[in-house]
Order: structure tokens, then sequence, then C-alpha cells
């Protein structure tokens, strides 16, 4: 059993209590490095920082737009963590993180590595990770390919399964529930991709009731949606009828004018994926009312409704930013719990110059270790 009283900040001690895979995670290797980090800034990725200071390493922080909790950010600044970022940011702070030159980074959306790419990278540069499918692409489309080891956590079958299927599936509907207070039983949702974030929101969805449709540009996709139970088809078609409307293909402008104009009048739009791209909000012009509307008692997310000429009203949550860290908290604790062991694992590697250069899958060993960990804290005793 772990001594947890060091957490003094009440929310990251409960995380702490449910990470038991990260706490047992040996981060020696990481002792006296310096490690640049964007992540979303709560409490889980507070744990991480806070067993990296205490490993020995010295911590850089930047948070993702819209979800850093300034409590925790305060609270790591207390612990030593050179925190950049604030609660209102437009975008990660990463020539200030990147100004420590870091050994190694650990990355979320491909920021940090793209930067050192594209301005050069410090002296004693060992590697890095990166989190999300966005950022991987991200990586994988340059011509100039990393010349050091960059270990995709996204890559982990282990990953997909347990937090893009399982975890983003509840967080995300979870979030959508505590902005709006609208009923999701009976609900006409809408879920634009299907790769696991988008199966776990359609999953969810469908469990709790509502009629849920799938678009997905992949025939495999779309094919896995209609045996999975759910009505498949083109966007635009499937717009006309959708109440709730959730956006999981982390790719750029997917709704098109004609999606919008089919649109009925108070649907709701929710962002999944990693960049608040999917809708080009300019093609809804202005947005009429801007109100952060309480949902719930404890979580509110900032409503945008836009009218459109014919005046039905659309409305856009927290600008698409990922709705389970705008008005949630997050992903759950246990699916992170997995995804910042893997994170840590991975950077343990790259740090003792065990992986060879190049944007590349989590060790398959690695993967399969850290399942049969997990799998045994689930089992019936
Ligand atoms: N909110 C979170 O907590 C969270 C957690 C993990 C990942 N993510 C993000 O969620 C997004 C989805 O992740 P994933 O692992 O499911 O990705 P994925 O790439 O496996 O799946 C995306 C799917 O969208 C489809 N697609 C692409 N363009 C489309 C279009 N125009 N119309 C319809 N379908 C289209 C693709 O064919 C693919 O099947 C990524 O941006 C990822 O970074 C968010």
């Amino acid at each position: 059993m772990h001594d947890l009283s060091r957490f003094t900040h009440a929310d990251i001690r409960w995380a702490a209590q449910n990470m038991p895979l990260l706490l047992n995670t040996d981060l020696t290797p990481l002792k006296g490095l310096r490690v640049a980090i964007c992540l979303h800034i709560e409490p889980k990725t507070a744990v991480l920082c806070a067993l990296l200071i205490e490993a020995g390493a010295e911590v850089w922080l930047t948070g993702s737009p819209g979800t850093t909790r300034q409590d925790v950010a305060d609270w790591l600044t207390g612990l030593g963590v050179q925190v950049h970022a604030a609660a209102d940011d437009e975008a990660p702070r990463v020539d200030d993180v990147l100004a420590g030159n870091p050994h190694v980074v650990l990355d979320n959306g491909a920021d940090l590595i793209r930067k050192l790419l594209d301005h050069g990278v410090p002296p004693n540069f060992l590697g890095g990770t990166e989190e999300t499918t966005t950022g991987a692409r991200l990586l994988r489309q340059r011509e100039d390919q990393p010349p050091f080891p960059v270990i995709v956590i996204n890559d982990s079958y282990l990953k997909l399964l347990v937090e893009n299927r399982w975890g983003v599936g509840q967080s995300v509907v979870q979030g959508f529930m505590n902005a709006t207070n609208r009923m999701v039983p009976g609900s006409r949702a809408t879920v634009a991709g299907y790769g696991p974030c988008g199966r776990g929101v359609a999953q969810t969805l469908r469990q709790l009731g509502a009629r849920v449709r799938v678009a997905d540009l992949d025939p495999y996709r779309r094919l896995e949606a209609a045996l999975d139970g759910h009505q498949i088809g083109q966007l635009d078609d499937l717009l006309a009828d959708t109440d709730l409307l959730f956006l999981a293909t982390g790719h750029p402008d997917v709704v098109s004018d004609e999606g919008i104009a089919a649109l009925p009048d108070n649907a709701v739009i929710s962002g999944v994926g990693h960049y608040p791209w999917e809708l080009d909000l300019q093609r809804l012009g202005a947005p009429a009312r801007q109100v952060d509307v309480p949902g719930s008692a404890r979580q509110t997310a900032h409503h945008d409704t836009y009218v459109q000429p014919d005046g039905r009203r659309l409305i856009v949550l927290a600008k698409t930013r990922m709705i389970n860290l705008v008005s949630a908290g997050g992903n759950p604790i246990e699916a992170m719990d997995l995804g910042l062991t893997l994170q840590a694992r991975s950077l343990a590697l790259v740090a003792a110059g065990r992986a060879t250069a190049g944007v590349q899958a989590v060790p398959e060993v690695l993967d399969r270790e850290i399942a049969a960990t997990f799998a045994a804290t689930l089992e019936l005793s």
C-alpha cells in the first residue's frame, strides 16, 4: 500500500489512489533528466509529474487549450514543476517548455516534437513519446522523419482498447450530459468517425438508449458500425435527423455546408477529436449568444448558439474542444493510469537508449506486460 499523504491536493490524491500501475512504475531511468511535457493539466497528469519529480527528473509542463485546471497547475508549481499554462490559453506554450532544453519530451498532439524538428534539437536530446492519433499522423506525414526515437502511445493496442474506446466513450457522454443536462435516452445521435473513440461514444450512447447513427469514410469502419447494430450512412444524409452530433474523426473540416443546412433546430454539436477543427465554425456565421450554461451543479461549458438565416439554432459546446475534458474530469482515472503508465515506461526506454530512431509503436512485449498487470487488477478473487 502506497502512502498517498504526500498528494496534499484532494483531487490529485483521489486520482493517485486509483492509479496503481503508475505508482508501481520504475522511473529511475529519468533521474537527472529534463522532461518537457504537453498534457492536459488535470489531476491524473499531476500524479505523473509528481512521481517524475520524486524520481529526480526536472519537469517543464505546458497544457492543451481550454483544459488547464489552475488549482492543479498551482499545486504542481509548489512541487517545483515549471508550469507554463493558464486556463484560457489558446495554444500550448511550446517555446516556454522547450526553452528548458529537454533531454526527453512527452507530447500530446506533436506540438513539441514538430517544433523541435522545425527549429532544431537541443544538445543531448534523446527522443520522446507522442500520445495521440492525430499527433502521430502529423509526424508520419512529414518528409523529414525524426532522427530520434518517438514512441507513439496511440499505436498501443492496449491504449486503443482501454482509453480510446472504453474511457473516451464513458467520459465524452458524461461531459455532454454535464454540459447540457439534456436527456440521452431516445435522442437521435450521430457519431462522425468510428475509430476506437467514435466506437466507444456510439456504444455508450446506445447503452443509454439513444438512437445512434454513424458515418465513416472507411468502408471497414462503416461495416463494423453496422455489424455493431448502428444505422450507417453518409454524414450529410444523417444530419437531418440529428439532435446530438459528436465529432470523432480527428480530421479537419468534416462537416460540409450541406450538412450544416440539414441539421435541425436546436441540434447540439460536441467535439471528441484532439483538435477543435472538425467543424469549421466560420461556416456557421457569428454566434448570436455566448453563455456559460450551468449543465450540472459543478460543471459548465461554453455554449455558442449560431442562428442560421432560416432561423434554426445550432448549439456548439466549448467551440468543439474535447467535451470530456471541458465538462467532465477527462478520461476515467483507470484509463489514464494505463495511458500514463505506457507513457512513463516508453519514456524510460527512450531515456535508457533502448529505442531506435524514428516514429514507432510501443513495443508489443511491453504492451502485453502492462495488459497482463492491468487485467490482474480486474480479476475476480
Ligand atoms: N477526447 C479524448 O479524450 C481523446 C482520447 C483519445 C483520442 N482522442 C482523439 O480522438 C480522435 C479520434 O481518435 P481514434 O483513435 O478513434 O482515431 P482513428 O483515426 O482510428 O478514427 C477516426 C475515424 O474517422 C474516420 N474519418 C476521417 N475523416 C472522416 C470524415 N470526413 N467523415 C467521416 N469519418 C471520417 C476515419 O476513417 C477513421 O475511421 C483523434 O483526434 C484522437 O487524437 C481524443
